[in-house]
């Protein structure tokens, strides 16, 4: 009986994302993009990671109003607060305890292993502090908090999403079922959008060279010349080809935007240089974030209503994630209120 309700319950999703400064194409197209679609079908969690951000120093102003800016900017990407629960990360406290109660059941060495570890604090050698190592126990604890089934996210989160499936089977090994064990959901376009101006990079808001990245409220024309600059070879056939980084990249982008195949891209093209295609690929960049920089900007301009959506959020999301942490609290031996 209890089998069969687990088996017919509608599955969880949760994901997140950090404020810091606005999303980029890759956070678009690899994940947030693909959250409004999945809120029909799954009961969905999204929150704006606050808390992970402050591994890196933050301005407290700018923190503050990037956070709403993101939470704001999640709602004019699809995502709907009367059907998914959309909620700032530091308000639902449940994330920092179970963070620390797993915290004991991760080693040392596999955080050590984490490539985003060893990037960040190569970045910044002047502050490796622990938040920076136990990020991804922050991490397994959002989604372990929620019992979610799936987590769509790029391809930079499968590490810490591994992780984060085997602290849940490390403790449900100890002390019988207590967390669901989430898989990833990763598009099969734009996994990975990389820098225009260095295509083996990944596309990061942290890139210095400000051409190098798109952020989905920058301007049309800003979009356009950013597309026009971008790094290509010299062989101009637009065809998605090992060797031409630049070029796949460019290709998986208009492919996420528009729904063209390759071959129908290829065929487009046939005959015509680089500068054409890279305008194309602009242009519909462009026509598909119109509508997400419309809404932003009225949501903006209703601060009361995204406050009432961020504390509605926040309330229903420590509702459900406390019976988790209870249930965790319990099956350790703390001691009940
Ligand atoms: P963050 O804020 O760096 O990125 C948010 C989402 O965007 C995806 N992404 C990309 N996808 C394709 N191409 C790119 N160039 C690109 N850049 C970023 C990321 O994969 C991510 O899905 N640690 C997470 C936030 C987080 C989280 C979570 C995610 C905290 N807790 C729990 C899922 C579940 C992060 O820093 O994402």
């Amino acid at each position: 009986m209890a089998e069969a309700a687990q088996s017919t319950r509608k599955k969880i999703i949760f994901s997140g994302i950090q404020p810091t400064g606005t999303f980029t194409l890759g956070n678009y197209l690899g994940a947030v993009k693909n959250w409004g679609p999945l809120q029909d079908e799954y009961f969905c969690y999204y929150s704006i990671v606050n808390m992970h951000a402050i591994t890196v120093r933050q301005d407290p102003k700018l923190l503050r109003e990037n956070t709403l800016a993101a939470y704001a900017l999640l709602l004019a990407c699809g995502i709907d607060p009367q059907k998914s629960v959309a909620f700032i990360q530091s308000h639902v406290k449940t994330h920092a305890e179970l963070s620390w109660v797993l915290s004991c059941f991760c080693q040392f060495g596999e955080l050590s292993r984490m490539t985003q570890f060893k990037d960040k604090s190569a970045k910044h050698p002047e502050d490796i502090n622990a938040g920076l190592f136990t990020y991804p126990v922050l991490m397994a604890a959002d989604i372990l908090l929620y019992q979610a089934d799936l987590v769509p996210v790029g391809i930079d989160q499968k590490q810490h999403l591994e992780l984060a499936r085997n602290v849940a089977q490390r403790f449900n090994s100890v002390y019988g079922n207590t967390f669901t064990l989430p898989d990833g959901y990763i598009p099969k376009l734009a996994a990975k959008v990389m820098s225009l101006q260095d295509p083996t990079k990944k596309m990061s808001k942290s890139d210095e060279n400000p051409k190098a990245c798109i952020a989905i409220l920058d301007k049309p024309e800003t979009i356009i010349k950013k597309f026009k600059s971008a790094v290509t070879d010299s062989e101009a056939v637009v065809a998605y080809r090992e060797g031409k980084d630049g070029i796949n990249n460019l290709m998986s982008i208009y492919s996420a935007v528009t729904g063209k195949g390759f071959e129908e891209i290829e065929q487009e093209f046939v005959g015509k240089g680089y500068g054409d295609f890279k305008v194309a690929v602009g242009e519909a960049v462009v026509d598909e974030l119109r509508p997400v920089r419309e809404r932003f900007d009225e949501l903006m301009k209703n601060k009361d209503y995204l406050e009432t959506c961020y504390r509605e959020g926040a309330a229903k999301a420590e509702a459900f994630s406390q019976r988790t942490l209870d249930k965790v609290h319990k099956k350790i031996g703390f001691f009940a209120k």
